[in-house]
């Protein structure tokens, strides 16, 4: 890289507008969505989408409820043009979806476009040239005025077709293409003279899309573009102002939010930002960052995944791990402090809508329900070396029913941490189980319970044991004021170190009689230090006795 960086690039001149309104406003309703997967999204495929592909793709953009479609560049390859003739002659077109299609300023071209439209009910025919000084100078050679030209002959050669088309409701719309790098008052002259061709009306309005074809500048600097642009554009009522960006600064979706702030009313993009380079807008995105906010969309993605799982299909890319709300790993957290606060945000979340609470959500670090996506709330923890104790005993309690004590989970969180760090990644929750077992439930050297059985007399408990120490059969006694009490008589005069039982807890391990019961212990040695132990059974008082034996294992 250059230390002088401004040797060779420079900063991009924003636009004059002391008195922009945008800043102050909130959006308060979703834009008009407008799908160009199957055209932009497309063309920007290694292996470009085959037609079988375009059309699951195609049904499940409506599904997702999509009006308006981009279904391709029907001049461009006979693909393109076999794609529309299918989507229309077999009907594949609901009544309310209007399909959209792209063509450059060139008469051949817009007449093979008119030509592919024959049948659709809807259609809008999306005209577009590029206007920046760079396209000007370097690809067409061309002044501004000759630039005009080529847009108004394209506007009329459309014009002239339309009755070609009588059984359709054509719309129209015009894109300066380069519209952020273009000089503000170029781009309104074009796009004026495009609407003196087309005489839109405020009942049959001009679409004019106002492309961030590569992202040049900070969103604001977009954003003040679009509101000098919707603030001097002539016959305002008669136009729809339509934003399409992309993401080469990696700032499409601030942009489109504040070009929505600045007036636009209609917003271009694509599933997951599929699109040329770093891609095009992804309006799951935007429209769930509205959804998050109390705004209803009007567009549907209660199935993420599955929508994620086509897209992938069709197009051969891959949605990120981290891409906002469909990433794999979007509403997953690993570190323990983020997994007790979601834990606790859950909690306090079930039971304010149990006591029939309207709260609104407001849950620590997920900015939404996963599950009205579709999505888990169980993939919400998962357990690797950055977890916390409070992860780990999520996934115990979540998934086993086991309800470690709070200062057992201080105890276990460690040990099982250190576990995961040697194996170096993610451990599912049978593998938690199974350390959880062999740390204490299976801990049985050197004490071994063979036999255990008690009677007990004027609130007397007597227990009768044979242990095995250390390879050693022993047969020991003891009394106490209940069984756990005898029993750890019995073992200290049986040769154990000095203890006493510190805490006791136990509950069952699912429903049924023969359902097991964990007991959890807590033992304290002569010289103050304290250990955890677990036993699991079907009768309560042995699960305690192995629990203690356990304890005084791991002493
Ligand atoms: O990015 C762009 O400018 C385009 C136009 C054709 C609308 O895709
Ligand atoms: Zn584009």
């Amino acid at each position: 890289m250059l230390k002088n960086a401004s040797s060779k690039y420079r900063p991009f001149p924003p636009v004059r507008l002391p008195d922009h309104q945008w800043p102050n406003r909130v959006l308060t309703a979703p834009p008009i969505w407008c799908s160009v997967d199957l055209r932009d999204g497309n063309q920007a495929l290694a292996v470009p989408m085959n037609v079988s592909q375009k059309l699951e793709l195609f049904d499940a953009l409506v599904k997702c409820g999509f009006k308006e479609i981009e279904v391709g560049f029907p001049a461009a390859s006979n693909t393109e043009f076999a794609f529309m003739r299918r989507l229309i002659e077999d009907n594949r077109i609901p009544d309310d979806v209007t399909i959209q299609v792209l063509v450059q300023a060139r008469e051949d071209l817009i007449e093979r476009t008119v030509e592919s439209l024959v049948g659709a009910k809807n259609a809008i025919i999306h005209l577009y040239n590029s206007t920046s000084p760079a396209q000007r100078r370097i690809v067409f050679g061309l002044g501004k005025d000759e630039i005009v030209q080529m847009a108004r002959r394209g506007a009329q050669w459309i014009k002239d077709r339309i009755p070609r088309l009588p059984g359709t409701r054509v719309r129209l719309e015009y894109s300066p293409e380069s519209f952020s790098a273009t000089e503000v008052e170029f781009a309104l002259e074009i796009c004026t003279a495009v609407m003196d061709v087309w005489q839109p009306t405020p009942a049959d309005r001009i679409i004019l899309n106002l492309p961030d074809t590569v992202e040049v500048a900070m969103p604001n600097v977009y954003a003040d573009q679009i509101e000098w642009f919707v603030h001097n554009l002539p016959r305002r009522d008669s136009a729809i102002i339509s934003v399409h960006t992309h993401n080469d600064r990696g700032t499409g979706v601030a942009a489109t939010e504040l070009a929505m702030l600045a007036g636009a009313e209609r917003v271009e993009g694509t599933l997951f930002g599929n699109g040329e380079r770093t891609g095009n807008l992804d309006v799951v995105i935007v429209a769930l960052n509205l959804y998050m906010h109390g705004i209803d969309p009007g567009l549907e993605f209660g199935d993420v995944n599955a929508l994620r799982e086509v897209y992938e299909r069709c197009t051969g890319m891959t949605v990120p791990a981290r891409q906002p709300y469909a990433g794999e790993l979007v509403f997953t957290a690993f570190s323990g402090s983020h997994q007790d606060a979601i834990r606790k945000g859950l909690r306090a979340w079930e039971i304010s809508r149990e006591k029939g609470e309207t709260t609104p959500w407001d849950i620590p670090y997920l900015t939404l329900d996963p599950g009205d996506l579709g999505r888990e709330y169980r993939e919400v923890i998962r357990v690797n070396s950055q977890s916390g104790k409070g992860g780990v005993a999520y996934l115990l309690e979540s998934e086993f029913g086991i309800e470690l004590p709070k200062d057992m989970q201080r105890e276990f969180g460690p040990i099982a941490n250190d576990e995961v760090d040697r194996l170096g990644r993610e451990v599912r929750a049978t593998e938690l189980k199974a350390m959880f077992w062999r740390e204490y439930v299976e801990r049985d050297t050197p004490w071994h319970l063979d036999q255990f059985a008690t009677e007990g007399n004027n609130g007397v408990v007597s227990c009768r044991a044979t242990v095995t120490r250390e390879g050693k059969p022993a047969a020991i006694a003891g009394q106490g004021n209940g069984p756990i009490a005898a029993f750890v008589h019995a073992l200290v005069a049986g040769g154990a170190p000095k203890f006493e039982v510190s805490h006791y807890s136990e509950h069952s391990l699912g429903s049924g009689e023969g359902a097991a019961a964990i007991a959890y212990i807590q033992i304290r040695l002569a010289d103050g230090r304290t250990r955890w132990g677990a036993g699991v059974d079907t009768s309560i008082e042995l699960a305690s006795i192995k629990a203690v034996v356990s304890a005084l294992n791991r002493g």
